[in-house]
């Protein structure tokens, strides 16, 4: 992610989520040394479709965000971003990768689960716009 794509990364972030982040944060990340902002692009029409943040710091990696495009969900996008991250995670020798997710949130859990992902703990009324509580799953990766 370069700051000229936070515009397209605004306009699927509005799209997917209650409340979303402000253009401001992904600048911030832009600029973050051990922040990991990475999009995917449309290599015909070269739109920003899908995006994950992620922080590797020290043995953690933190999965801050990802979405997709509305219109590009159910093509493998997020399941690619997420592999990416995995990738980067293991070429640091990160031992494990966690994220938090609402509990309601059936397609990114599916998404999760199908890539090792394990639930971990629960955040008590994590989320502030809604007091839902955030599932925290993690995936530990083996050495090889
Ligand atoms: C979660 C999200 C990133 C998934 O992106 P995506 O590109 O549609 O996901 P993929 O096409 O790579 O799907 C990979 C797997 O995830 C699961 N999955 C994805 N969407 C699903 C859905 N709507 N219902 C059930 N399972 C789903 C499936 O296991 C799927 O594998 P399959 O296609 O072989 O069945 C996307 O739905 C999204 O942007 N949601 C809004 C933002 C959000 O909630 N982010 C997560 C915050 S924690």
């Amino acid at each position: 992610m370069r700051h000229g794509d936070v515009p397209g990364v605004m306009d699927i972030e509005k799209r997917s989520f209650t409340s979303p982040w402000g253009a401001h944060l992904f600048h911030e990340e832009v600029d973050r040394d051990f922040s990991h902002p990475v999009v995917a692009v449309d290599e015909e029409t070269g739109r920003v479709v899908g995006y994950i943040i992620f922080w590797v710091v020290y043995d953690e990696c933190h999965i801050l965000n990802i979405a997709v495009d509305p219109e590009r969900r159910r093509q493998g996008i997020g399941e690619a971003l997420m592999r990416h991250c995995e990738e980067v995670a293991r070429a640091k020798r990160v031992p494990y990768i966690y994220l938090e997710v609402r509990e309601s949130n059936r397609p990114a859990i599916s998404l999760y689960k199908k890539l090792g992902y394990r639930f971990f703990g629960l955040r008590r009324g994590y989320y502030t716009d809604t007091k839902e509580d955030a599932l925290v799953m993690a995936k530990f990766l083996r050495r090889e």
